[in-house]
């Protein structure tokens, strides 16, 4: 390109959507792009979006919106939707005034190149993959890896910290869930190329590294008569010199090798205590109804067993509240649940339901929105009370925290030296809010707690 050309980029998703949208700025980088923070200077904006619930979708919409009267002053400008949304909806986004290009998670690759076409003045494009669930070729394969590979270190969302993709897609079908249809089928990555990447970036200063995969337990790759588990990836992982922190999200609750991820977390001091394992319900019949392969009991046990193998280790989980057909008695048990859990937080959501998922082609959206909505609020409250009492332990404690920047909230200010309130986080994925100098970003440090709010810690630089 004779000039450099400007490009705006949004993630709308989870984890992976934003590691996808760090792979694709350091491919446009490389292409000629450069990236600008602002709309009204840029020469395309990109959106990689989420289909997981509906607000995610109307969220996009209601940006599109914005930029079709943006692209009335500014007629160049190319308008690009990527990710999950892009690929459930294809052509159909096309039709939207505002959209020059849609590309599914899988055509990442191929983004640049379709770019450049399109500011070029070709006709619009669409570039998702036609047969989602069909297994991926090798080919295929191969062309995500390399691209994981070339642009796998851009990551930088966070100094000193990572994500490295261990699987792609998702086999399990839970009910509710639009990501096997968006993703494709659940494939593990080659344990070389994931070691390969972390090396990399550890030589670039990073020393903390999440392992992602929407079933991220069950990765499995076999390779010259042996299979590597998580368990594998991670006691090699923590091998690799400058990599002092290890985190992997999101865990299933099934047996899937539990037992020896558990063992590194408790044996390693590199394996972060931490568990990030959505329940979804606590009543049996709903666990049922949504595919979830394990009852309440059987959820709560490996709780139990998590916390005998690594005592003190932090939980998480996600609940979705009003699912179809979801009684006053099934919430009760989802409470009930919560109650048992004791989780560090929880991430509550109201049912969505996803077209051509199971559950919107064979249940109803049966729960009205105000009911969904007060289910929420109840469960958000029972949960805070348990934050609130596990934050408390944490008085008077010194904890170690990897300093991610400077604290986006300006929260009471407690220093003397006039120092910024920064942000870190403790191994157990606890947020610790305290005063010190810029430079630590990126950089351990020892905090003593001095107050707790229930997800909130305070404190002072040790
Ligand atoms: N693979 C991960 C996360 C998937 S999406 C896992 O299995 O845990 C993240 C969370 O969004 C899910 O855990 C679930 O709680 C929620 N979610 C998914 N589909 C939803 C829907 N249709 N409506 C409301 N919440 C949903
Ligand atoms: Fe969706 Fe279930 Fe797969 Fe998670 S495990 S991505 S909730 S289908
Ligand atoms: Fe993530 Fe949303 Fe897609 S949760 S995988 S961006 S549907």
């Amino acid at each position: 390109m004779d000039m450099m050309k400007r490009i705006y980029v949004q993630s709308f998703g989870c984890q992976m959507n934003k590691l996808d949208t760090a792979l694709v700025v350091g491919a446009l980088k490389e292409a000629g792009f450069r990236l600008t923070d602002t709309v009204k200077d840029a020469d395309v904006v990109l959106m990689n979006t989420c289909s997981v619930r509906e607000h995610a979708e109307q969220r996009v919409f209601s940006h599109l919106g914005h930029l079709k009267h943006i692209k009335e002053s500014h007629p160049d400008l190319v308008v690009g939707v990527i990710g999950c949304m892009a690929q459930r909806l294809g052509d159909e986004l096309l039709k939207h005034e505002a959209v020059n290009l849609v590309c599914g998670p899988a055509q990442i690759p191929r983004l640049s190149v379709l770019l450049k076409e399109a500011m070029q003045g070709k006709k619009a494009t669409t570039a998702v993959t036609e047969k989602i669930r069909q297994k991926p070729t090798d080919e295929q394969n191969q062309l995500l890896e390399d691209f994981e590979s070339a642009y796998g270190v851009e990551d930088k969302q966070i100094p000193n910290q990572a994500f490295v993709r261990v699987m792609r897609g998702c086999n399990n079908f839970c009910t509710y869930c639009i990501v096997p249809y968006v993703r494709g089928p659940e494939v593990s990555r080659p344990p070389e190329a994931i070691m390969e990447q972390i090396k990399k970036l550890a030589d670039h200063g990073v020393k903390q590294v999440t392992l992602l995969g929407q079933r991220v337990n069950a990765y499995q790759y076999q390779q010259g008569g042996r299979t590597w588990s998580l368990a594998d990836l991670l006691d090699a992982a923590s091998n690799i010199k400058g990599i002092e922190w290890l985190r992997f999200v999101t865990s299933y609750p099934s047996g899937e090798f539990f037992n020896d991820i558990l063992q590194v977390m408790a044996d390693s001091p590199k394996v972060c205590n931490y568990l990030h394992i959505p329940a979804q319900s606590g009543s049996d019949r709903i666990l049922q109804a949504m595919n979830r392969r394990y009852s309440s009991r059987e959820y709560l046990d490996l709780l139990g067993r998590a916390r005998e193998i690594v005592p003190g280790i932090s939980i998480a989980g996600d609940f979705i509240v009003g699912f179809s057909g979801e009684t006053e008695e099934d919430f009760e048990a989802t409470i009930d649940l919560v109650r048992k859990a004791r989780y560090k937080n929880a991430f509550i959501f109201k049912y969505s339901p996803r077209p051509g998922t199971t559950a919107d082609k064979r249940l109803q959206d049966t729960i009205p929105g105000d009911v969904k909505q007060r289910r929420n609020v109840e469960l958000l409250a029972v949960q805070e009370k348990i934050s609130d009492e596990l934050s408390r332990d944490f008085l008077g404690k010194e904890v170690n925290v990897l300093v991610e920047g400077l604290s986006k909230k300006s929260h009471v200010n407690m220093d003397q030296n006039d120092n910024p309130q920064l942000i870190g986080r403790t191994s157990g994925d606890w947020i610790v809010v305290f005063n010190g100098p810029e430079s630590l970003t990126g950089q351990f440090a020892q905090v003593k707690i001095t107050a707790v709010s229930p997800l909130t810690l305070f404190g002072q630089l040790g």
